[in-house]
């Protein structure tokens, strides 16, 4: 029985590896029921070793050992040491050798997804992070940069398609209706980057011509019947490809560039070199199977694994404590391609939302972690929101600090110096440094210390010297990061972060204030990058005629919660005139936010059916800000953005002291049925002045307007009349893309009615055959707030179209539920707590990596009340008396109960 969390490595542990390993020579034959795997691997002494008589010992990991060859002649017992994951080679060893080992895996078995496994009709790897030892012994950290050659053997009827990295160099038929294909990558690469398929796979082809005049083959493999699916993801690498070369200068390095889509998958995609494997989820896509999110996010991910071959690839991480090295600042990369591609304003603010909702609740709770955590137990855990998302927004403030073009001499430079090296983030940090000039020694407290940091900002304004001061404070008091280490005995170093404070000033007819700092001779422009140091500091503008309202942290500059004390009516002024697309929308969330925390207040008092919470200009507001969509230069895209309410999730986070789920849940639903009561005429007018007639588009117009209808159909789904439920009913039945069909069926949903059950079963019975659609289908039921939720997931837990050894499956129904349902999640019965409990034991046994996932869901659980708490705490406790428990759950669980 577990009853702590595992044991941690450290980074400041870190020791270059004893050996390299010059080339990886692999021969991998699939046969019925297991795979049988050869690899000679060509290794050296590592002269920056610390001990040079080291013996070498390899990584590896449900590895049926069969022999071992030291330069052709075997080793016998006593020359090697094989114990718990580890080859141990006793035999002398010259400083350079060859070592050839003989494995046996078995791929079919492998529910984990992490190394080689089948799905479906055919073979797969996963090799990030330690995926590479459950192929093969290696030296499996990705400081070890190899050349590699694989020869695949497989039947050839049931697997006609043999892939590797880098290029293909022969291939011919063998006995027994098999073949094989040999595949040679001629840039050296760590083994988390190896790939390797064997399937019945489609292909889509087509051709990028680089800047420099090579000729990229470009192929999409997919399903057998699937080529239909292909074309967003396609169409998206070739515009991931010209933009890296336009906007980085970034060329594409190999003459194939390969993605292959597979349906069991536990992350996104991956960018092995040259053969990035995607969840189908990032590669399908046809207007009436996918949403406009849908289409979105393949476009960010193609470019994000496509970005990858240069921040990741050629330029890898020394260690896995660097993974935001190539994570971060690949995500940055992703992102400003989406601000590129679609609208800008748009692609921020949900950005922000999705900082919001997944990393500021990480940052706050027991797995709080720095963009580059000091330790951890296991690497997968760190795939995390903080790492990502907030290492984004670590490089994006870099950026804003120094320029653009400074940034970009700085990219130049971290290439010129590392290429073909595994660094850290301090390399990537001082290429910037040495490229702007700008010191950035405490900018890099963003990559030790953890938390949000709370920017305190007030303003006032003196009339007779025509004054605006700004007084700006930061505070980060000490995350479970930082107490964890201290109650280790391990010093914790903290201080003021360095950070840009985009701003600007509007006057009361919304004109932008020129921004003249004291001691300066003129004005230098209306918006200004401040750069915050210290705890402390304050800022002077001059000859200002009037009292300004700050636009404060334009398009979110910073990754903090920023404290000014606005008025409800210079939020209104805000929502309406301010410039920045960002600012709009962040005073229409806050001016929301204050209106419903008042609601929660009411609610829990027992008068929150009164609706006396809600201020008298909020409606005009938000009619206002409907019209102007409609206004010349309106953009539908944001406003229907600025029309959602902060979710639960976003309220739950902002919420001082004991959460009420319950109180939350009311008051912004009242707050939705008020709104549409209020305003179902312009609503309504909306709605059909939006219609769109032209053949679908994912294009970023066409799917603002939409966006923007949607928006305005799940306010009236909110009226609950017969007018209102014929609306809904008449756009699902007639809804020609997935997107209107799923904003339907989505509203209906909501409802436990027979049009909900009707509606389901038809969207079923139509889709039962797309696993992507039947997803959908999943995910609309278990983020329902209708009252019989919990149940009905508990039910879908049975349903043939569930799977539990389906991540996506997974992910939809049990995910989902818990982190986007927190109604039902927090069922004050502790049911949704025990659903959670059962299905992470149940998964820990087949993949714990996702297990971990659905762990995450009770990271906040000392925010609510203490019946809640006992009931989560219950939970937890007898998910972590579990005996076999995966090191990933149990450092999760470990965490949250400390
Ligand atoms: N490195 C992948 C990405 O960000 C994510 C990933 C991690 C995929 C681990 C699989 C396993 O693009
Ligand atoms: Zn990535």
């Amino acid at each position: 029985m577990r009853t702590d969390t595992p044991q941690a490595i450290y980074l400041k542990d870190y020791t270059p590896p004893a050996f390299q390993i010059e080339t990886v020579d692999l021969d991998i034959s699939i046969e019925a029921g297991f795979a049988c795997v050869t690899a000679s691997l060509a290794c050296q002494r590592n002269p920056a070793a610390a001990d040079p008589s080291a013996s070498l010992v390899l990584n590896g990991e449900d590895l049926k050992l069969e022999s071992v060859r030291l330069d052709g002649r075997p080793l016998g017992q006593g020359e090697y040491v094989l114990c718990a994951d580890q080859l141990m080679i006793h035999a002398e060893l010259p400083d350079s050798f060859t070592l050839t080992t003989v494995s046996t895996i078995n791929p079919d078995g492998n529910t984990q997804l992490s190394g080689l496994y089948r799905s479906k009709d055919g073979y797969f790897t996963q090799c990030e992070a330690e995926g590479f030892r459950r192929i093969t012994w290696f030296l499996d950290r990705p400081d070890v940069m190899a050349k590699y050659t694989v020869t695949i053997h497989a039947d050839k009827a049931q697997f006609p398609v043999l892939l590797g990295n880098g290029n293909p160099v022969g291939a011919g038929d063998e006995e027994g209706g098999r073949h094989w294909a040999k595949w040679e990558d001629p840039f050296r690469k760590p083994s988390y980057l190896f790939a390797m398929v064997a399937a019945k796979l489609d292909m889509l082809e087509d051709w990028f011509v680089t800047k420099s005049g090579r000729k990229v083959r470009c192929a999409v493999y997919v399903e057998p019947g699937k080529l239909d699916q292909c074309g967003h993801a396609m169409a998206a690498l070739k515009k991931s490809m010209k933009w890296d070369e336009d906007v980085f200068g970034l060329e594409m390095d190999l003459d194939h560039y390969m993605i292959v889509a597979v349906g069991d998958f536990n992350m996104g995609a991956m960018e092995n070199k040259g053969l990035n494997i995607f969840n189908t989820k990032y590669v399908l896509a046809r207007p009436d199977t996918a949403t406009d999110i849908d289409f979105q996010n393949i476009d960010r991910v193609v470019a994000h694994e496509y970005f990858h071959n240069w921040t990741g690839n050629r330029v890898t991480c020394r260690d896995w404590f660097q993974l935001s090295l190539k994570e971060g600042l690949t995500v940055f990369r992703d992102q400003q391609f989406g601000m590129d591609m679609h609208s800008a304003g748009v692609t921020r603010i949900q950005e922000v939302r999705t900082l919001r909702t997944a990393q500021f609740p990480e940052d706050a709770g027991p797995m709080a972690h720095p963009i580059r955590p000091a330790s951890y137990a296991e690497i997968n855990n760190f795939y995390s929101a903080t790492v990502y998302e907030k290492g984004a927004e670590v490089i994006r403030m870099i950026h804003t600090l120094i320029g653009k073009d400074a940034f970009r001499k700085g990219m130049d430079l971290y290439f010129a110096r590392h290429d073909g090296q595994a660094v850290t983030c301090e390399d990537f940090v001082a290429a910037m440094q040495d490229a702007s000039g700008l010191d950035l020694t405490q900018f890099k407290r963003w990559y030790n210390q953890a938390g949000t940091p709370k920017l305190l900002v007030r303003g006032a304004y003196d009339a007779a010297t025509k004054r605006f001061t700004l007084d700006v404070e930061q505070q980060y008091p000490a995350t479970a990061y930082e107490k964890r280490l201290e109650a280790e005995g391990r010093a914790v170093a903290r201080g003021a972060y360095h950070l840009p404070l985009v701003i600007g000033l509007l006057g009361a007819d919304g004109r932008e204030l020129p921004l003249r700092l004291a001691g300066e001779s003129a004005a230098a422009d209306t918006q200004r990058v401040l750069s915050i140091t210290e705890d402390r500091q304050q800022f002077v503008f001059e000859d200002l005629a009037e009292a300004p309202v700050p636009s404060l942290l334009r398009g979110f500059s910073a990754p903090v919660v920023l404290d000014y004390p606005y008025s409800q009516a210079d939020l209104t002024h805000l929502m309406a005139r301010d410039s920045d697309a960002f600012c709009r929308w962040e005073a229409g969330q806050r001016l929301a936010t204050d209106i419903l925390m008042a609601g929660v207040a009411a609610f829990q008092a027992g008068s929150g059916d009164t609706l006396a919470w809600v201020p008298a200009g909020y409606v005009d507001a938000m009619r206002a800000l409907l019209g102007s969509a409609f206004a010349p230069g309106g953009d539908p895209a944001l406003v229907a953005e600025a029309l959602m309410l902060p979710s639960e999730v976003v309220l739950i986070e902002a919420t001082e002291g004991t959460v009420d789920p319950d109180a939350i849940h009311a008051a912004r639903l009242a707050l939705r049925r008020h709104l549409a009561n209020e305003l179902k005429g312009p609503f309504a007018a909306a709605y059909h002045e939006l219609k769109i007639d032209a053949p679908y588009s994912p294009e970023a117009t066409q799917a603002g307007a939409r966006a923007l209808r949607n928006a305005c159909l799940s306010y009236i789904a909110e009226v609950d009349d017969a007018e209102s439920l014929a609306l809904l009913q008449n756009q699902f039945d007639s809804a020609n893309n997935m997107t209107d069909s799923m904003a339907a069926l989505s509203a209906l949903a909501q409802f436990a009615s027979p049009a909900r059950d009707a509606a389901l079963e038809r969207f079923l019975a139509k889709w039962k055959d797309e696993a992507l659609v039947v997803d959908k289908w999943l995910q609309v039921q278990s983020t329902s707030r209708a009252p019989d939720t919990g149940a009905r997931v508990r039910a879908l837990l049975d349903h043939p179209a569930f799977d539990i050894r389906n991540p996506n499956k997974v992910y939809a129904l049990i995910r989902a539920f818990c982190a986007a349902n927190p109604k039902h999640f927090h069922a004050a019965d502790g049911s949704g707590y025990a659903l959670a409990a059962d299905a992470i034991l149940q998964l820990d046994a087949l993949n714990p990596q996702v297990a971990a996932r659905i762990a995450r869901s009770f990271d906040r659980w000392r925010k609510f009340d203490t019946q809640r708490q006992s009931l989560a705490r219950m939970a937890l406790v007898r998910v972590q008396g579990h005996d076999k428990l995966s090191r990933d759950v149990a450092e999760i669980v470990g965490k949250a109960l400390e």
